[in-house]
């Protein structure tokens, strides 16, 4: 063999194993649990979202994934830690709304949720409920609004912090009803509901994935839904629009998102272990119970995710900038 086709042949064998290396590594994925980081306080409707899909996507990835609770600062102190954790698949974020309200809420915003995110799919789509504590006088909504405008100094409205779907849900119903009430920032609405449960607080408005079983077992004092039709499972109670408040509509959409520069076999995987877990006959009876709705299989992709993010920021920030609410 002369030299020249000794050379060229180990060059080809070095790519040949180089080539099989990198795909027996992005084919290993993952080799270890993954982190599911939540914003929001565990027991709340995002964490029940997410360990729900979590028992499932585990199951196709074969590995455990592990939910850890980071919170505060409506969900961007959790976003901005996966924003910048290593871009390995192995720490991922599971966030609502938020993610696409936090541009306009926040001036000094340290992510740019746009910029620094690989984009796993879309999850869940899910009713708010306009709740209030059990003993709160007024049993219609028309009561309540009447209620809320004669009362407005004294009535206080709980939230998970400034940029959480409680807190735009909360924000456009007093802009609705032209009130300010006290506001009572939690770093969740688990936290907030039992402050609603105990009467320390007057008013929330909350996820149906949380708010269920406590609607079924009559512990709060349940007035509207926040989508534009009832909801099915709660075929008595008024959309909140129909009730009154014209065009009022706040669905929560959920997306899960891994730092950028995640290498693409990984979102890959996840992506796959997502889509399994909506077909999970487990994971939408659980959904289905819980008023939840699993959105299509076109927004379950990456492009799904990464197109309604970029709607969303596009439709929130004007109406937050004009109603000028900032968190910082
Ligand atoms: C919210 O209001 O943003 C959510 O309900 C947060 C949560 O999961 O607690």
């Amino acid at each position: 063999m002369t030299p020249l086709r000794r050379t060229l042949l180990l060059s080809l064998v070095a790519s040949a194993s180089a080539l099989a290396c990198g795909a027996s590594l992005a084919q290993a994925y993952p080799t270890k649990p993954v982190t599911l980081v939540v914003p929001f306080a565990a027991g709340g409707p995002t964490d029940v979202v997410a360990r729900t899909i979590a028992i499932s996507m585990s199951k196709s990835l074969g590995q455990t994934i592990i939910v850890e609770n980071k919170l505060g600062a409506g969900g961007t102190i959790a976003a901005n830690y996966v924003a910048k954790a290593a871009p390995d698949g192995y720490t991922i974020l599971i966030h609502h709304n938020g993610m696409a309200t936090a541009p306009a809420l926040y001036r000094k915003l340290p992510f740019n949720p746009l910029t620094d995110f690989e984009y796993v799919g879309q999850v869940l789509d899910v009713p708010m409920t306009l709740l209030a504590r059990k003993d709160l006088p007024p049993n219609s909504f028309a009561e309540l609004a009447a209620y809320v405008k004669a009362n407005a100094k004294t009535l206080n409205l709980a939230n998970a912090g400034l940029g959480a779907v409680s807190h735009l849900c909360g924000m456009l119903f007093q802009r609705a009803l032209g009130v300010e009430l006290t506001t009572v920032p939690f770093q969740g609405t688990a936290p907030a509901l039992n402050a609603l449960l105990g009467g320390q607080v007057d008013i929330l408005c909350d996820q149906t994935t949380q708010t269920m079983s406590h609607i079924k077992g009559g512990t709060v004092k349940l007035y509207g839904v926040t989508t534009r039709e009832r909801v099915k499972i709660l075929p008595d109670t008024p959309s909140l629009s129909e009730a009154g408040l014209k065009d009022f509509e706040v669905k929560v959409w959920h997306g899960i998102y891994a730092p950028k520069g995640t290498p693409k076999e990984a979102v890959d995987k996840l992506n796959v272990a997502l889509r399994a877990a909506l077909k999970d006959p487990a994971v939408v009876a659980r959904m289905t119970d819980l008023a939840a709705d699993i959105v299509p299989e076109s927004k379950q992709t990456p492009e799904g995710l990464r197109v309604w993010l970029q709607q969303e920021i596009e439709k929130w920030g004007p109406v937050i900038r004009s109603a000028g609410v900032f968190a910082d």
